[in-house]
Order: C-alpha cells, then sequence, then structure tokens
C-alpha cells in the first residue's frame, strides 16, 4: 500500500475504532421481530456513512425483508468492478448473563473489541469500508469501481436476497465480490475460505391433545406429543454419529485424497477443538478427521427442543403441543429441495399416527465451492502476503454464507472470501469479538487487494 494511506489509516484508528463501536451499538439482529426498528436505524447509519466516506448513490433499497444497503464508486474508467458484500444483521445475543459487558456496548479489553457483531459481520464487513475510505482520501480516486451491498438478513438465510439480486441484475454488475466474514487460521496466518456448507433449516410441531392435561387422569392412554418429539429426535442419528435419515449421504462427494491432505495441512487439533469448544471429547463420524467433518461432511443438529412445562418444581401435566428445530448442514452435491424432502418425509413417518406432526421447511441454501484459478484469488494472495509476509491458505468453513451460490448463479460471478477473524471471535456466542489489531490489518489488506484488483480484473 502507497504510504499514504498506510500513514491515513495510522492517523484516523482511534476515530475509525469509534465509528464501529457506533454502529455496534445498534441491535440490528435480524431474526427477531422486535429489533425491526434496529435493522432499520443499522441501514440508515450505514447510509449516512457511505455518504461520508465519498460514494455516490448511498440509499437503503427495499428488498420485501429487511432493506439492502447501496452506495457505490464508478468512476475508474475501463478498470475492473467489485461488489464489496457484507452483513449488518447480527445473532440474538442470549444467554445475555454470560456477557462480560453488554452485548451492545462495545467494550476493549485485552487487545479485543468485544460486542455482538464484533466480528459477525460489523467488524468484517466496516474494514471493508475503511479501506475504501483511506484510498479515496489520500488519492481522491479508486484503483476499480466499487459497488457496496450490505445485507441485513444473512443471520437469517437471506430470503430475500435470490430475487433482489434477480431484479437488481445491471445495478449489480460486477467482475467478482469480496467478502470478509469468516476467520483466518490465528492472527499470524491469514486465510482465504474456498468452500462454505449449505444449510436448510427445519421445524417439527407436534400436536397432541387439545389443550394440557392432568397427567394422573389421562398420562398412559395420550401419546405425549413432548415424548414424541424426543422420538423423533433421537430416532435422526445412528448410534455412531451418522445421520439415520435414508437417502442423506446418497450424493455426497467424497474428497480425494489431495484434498485431504490439504485439509489436514492447517494443522488443526483435538487441543484447539477442546479449546473452542470446551468439551473434552469429541463425537460424529469418527472415521472422518475432526477438520473434514466440519469442513466436507454434512450434518443434521437439533438447534432447540421446546414444549411442556420448564419452570420450577413439579406440574403434572401432559402438555398440547412441542417442538423441535432443526438445521442439516449442507456438502458437495448435496440438494437442498432433494434433502429437504427426505427430512420431511422420515420425520413425518417417525411421528406415527397418534399424534399430529407438522414439519415446515426454512431456507435453504447449497454448499459452494469456489474457483482458486480465478484471477482475482491471485490478487487476494498477493495483497495478504504483503500486509502478512506470508501466504494466505486455502480453508473449507464449515458455516454457510447463502450469498456467495446466489452471487454465482444469479449474477454469474466469484466471490473471493478473504478472512478477517479469528476462529475463537465466538460468532453467535456470548462475549463475540474482534481482535482490534485484525481490523487495521484487515484495512490494509483490503486497500491492497483493490489495487491488486485494478490488474488483474
Ligand atoms: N459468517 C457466518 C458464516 C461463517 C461461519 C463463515 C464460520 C465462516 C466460518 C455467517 O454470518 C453465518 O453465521 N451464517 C449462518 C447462515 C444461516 C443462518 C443461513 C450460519 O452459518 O449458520
Ligand atoms: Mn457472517
Ligand atoms: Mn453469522
Amino acid at each position: 500500500m502507497s504510504d499514504d494511506a498506510l500513514e491515513y489509516v495510522q492517523q484516523n484508528g482511534e476515530r475509525f475504532l469509534e465509528e464501529l463501536k457506533q454502529l455496534l451499538t445498534i441491535p440490528s439482529i435480524s431474526t427477531l421481530p422486535e429489533h425491526l426498528g434496529g435493522i432499520r436505524r443499522a441501514a440508515e447509519w450505514l447510509v449516512a456513512h457511505m455518504e461520508t466516506i465519498g460514494l455516490s448513490n448511498a440509499q437503503v433499497m427495499d428488498t420485501g425483508g429487511h432493506p439492502m444497503v447501496y452506495g457505490e464508486w464508478l468512476g475508474a474508467e475501463s478498470a475492473p468492478t467489485v461488489l464489496v458484500y457484507g452483513h449488518y444483521d447480527v445473532q440474538p445475543v442470549d444467554p445475555e448473563d454470560e456477557w462480560e459487558s453488554p452485548p451492545f456496548e462495545p467494550t476493549e479489553r485485552d487487545g479485543f473489541l468485544y460486542a455482538r457483531g464484533a466480528s459477525d459481520d460489523k467488524g468484517q464487513m466496516f474494514a471493508q469500508l475503511k479501506a475504501i475510505e483511506a484510498l479515496l482520501a489520500t488519492e481522491r480516486k479508486l484503483p476499480v469501481n466499487v459497488k457496496v451491498m450490505l445485507e441485513g438478513e444473512e443471520e437469517s438465510g437471506s430470503p430475500s436476497l435470490a430475487s433482489f439480486l434477480q431484479s437488481n441484475k445491471d445495478l449489480l454488475a460486477a467482475d467478482s465480490v469480496s467478502i470478509c466474514d469468516g476467520s483466518m487460521l490465528g492472527p499470524a496466518q491469514p486465510a482465504i475460505s474456498v468452500a462454505l456448507r449449505g444449510l436448510i433449516s427445519a421445524q417439527v410441531n407436534v400436536r397432541g391433545p387439545s389443550h394440557d392435561l392432568h397427567s394422573g387422569s389421562y398420562g398412559g392412554t395420550v401419546h405425549n406429543p413432548a415424548q414424541a418429539v424426543a422420538e423423533i429426535v433421537a430416532a435422526l442419528h445412528h448410534p455412531d454419529g451418522r445421520v439415520a435419515v435414508p437417502g442423506f449421504y446418497d450424493r455426497v462427494r467424497e474428497l480425494d485424497a489431495a484434498e485431504r491432505a490439504d485439509l489436514e495441512k492447517a494443522g488443526y487439533t483435538l487441543e484447539d477443538w477442546q479449546r473452542e469448544t470446551g468439551m473434552t471429547k469429541s463425537w460424529g463420524e469418527s472415521e472422518y478427521s475432526l477438520s473434514e467433518r466440519i469442513a466436507a461432511r454434512p450434518t443434521l443438529e437439533i438447534n432447540g427442543i421446546y414444549g411442556g412445562y420448564s419452570g420450577e418444581g413439579t406440574k403434572t401435566i401432559i402438555p398440547a403441543q412441542a417442538g423441535a428445530k432443526i438445521t442439516c448442514r449442507l456438502v458437495a452435491d448435496q440438494d437442498p429441495d432433494e434433502i429437504a424432502e427426505l427430512v420431511v418425509e422420515f420425520v413425518k413417518e417417525i411421528g406415527s399416527n397418534s399424534v399430529d406432526v407438522e414439519v415446515s421447511v426454512k431456507s435453504e441454501s447449497p454448499a459452494v465451492l469456489t474457483k482458486r484459478d480465478v484471477p482475482q484469488m491471485l490478487a487476494a494472495v498477493r495483497a495478504y502476503e504483503m500486509v502478512y509476509g506470508v501466504k494466505p491458505v486455502f480453508t473449507r468453513d464449515g458455516g454457510s454464507i447463502p450469498a456467495v451460490a446466489m452471487f454465482q448463479q444469479v449474477l454469474g460471478v466469484p466471490s473471493i472470501m478473504l478472512n478477517l477473524g479469528l476462529p475463537d471471535d465466538g460468532y453467535h456466542s456470548p462475549n463475540e469479538r474482534f481482535k482490534i489489531d485484525l481490523f487495521f490489518k484487515g484495512i490494509q489488506t483490503l486497500a491492497q487487494y483493490y489495487r491488486e484488483l485494478a490488474v488483474v480484473g
């Protein structure tokens, strides 16, 4: 990076951090209807911010769901165009009493900034804006054309994104997409994600009697909905950890030896896993390594079970209903529609005819594998190398970003996932954080990346 832009980042670093803290005070939780106001405020804050840093045409755009934030700088004639993507929505904060400082009161401790969204994704997304600001402020122009699109419902599965892209194809036309929404291997080892898992989510609702019943008067005669949910949930896995839904693994693409060796190069150990999870013993498909299970094997998870009485003391009832929330992580080449159908069929079948079982499938996105041989990937490698002094490694992530498949399918452009966070940033957990030093290194990397893009495409 030119000394000017670098110096600008250094001189304005404190202000950058204060601005990020402002954004982090806004509770933009996309999955909870009572936070609609927070979503709207975050979107408006970002539009105003885009204007301050010199983007044009900045606006909140309607999507039918939560609003999209858009801004652009298109003054680099005959240079390529990069679509900068991030998400300003965040996950809920519960369990709230486990936070050492309140989730929407960003707090610095030991070189980290703690807040919901600090790393996922407000902090990483903001680094992209600050890199644009640093270049524009010092050079009055950008090396590439930039279109910034910030989503407000990534954490709810991006339900409006495909149709938004479809109806704004011309506005969003670009040569590649830049995304910062994942983790490096460690503070000195950057990483670019080349694979993400897909996701389907389902909700199971079991209804029994028309109202809660006295368990003494009716127990033993009514199929208890809470028990039926337990039976369903228990039937979803074999004891060895494999998913029991017939056909679930039929299309799964196995890694070849080279891909497997590549995965293990990251050196993820049982100790890393123990530190991150707070668990001692692992579980799951033991014939696959921990890395492979996370990166390239599909799973089915019970996210929550509800129903009946869970307050203090005893309440002798048979609950009228109960349910469970379930998600599946998908890998190449599983088809989300097909897997959803298999899960629904299987669950309905177990839930005998003595209770009423309803299954609804909520959001679906396929796994993605990004191409490594696109020129933009080389640009990203060079940019990281310049800032960190080492080449980034290519990683396969267990998480999902539905937008990536849509950019490929609807806009026909590759996404480059330049990760800025760390594996223990605590995405979706209490005490989420972002390493402040990596926020600034991220800004430098991105400024350099936009430069390199001008050369390669
Ligand atoms: N940034 C994450 C995805 C991620 C997680 C990437 C870990 C790399 C490592 C993203 O915000 C996320 O949490 N996505 C959801 C998507 C879902 C709600 C459709 C996820 O993976 O659960
Ligand atoms: Mn994210
Ligand atoms: Mn997330």
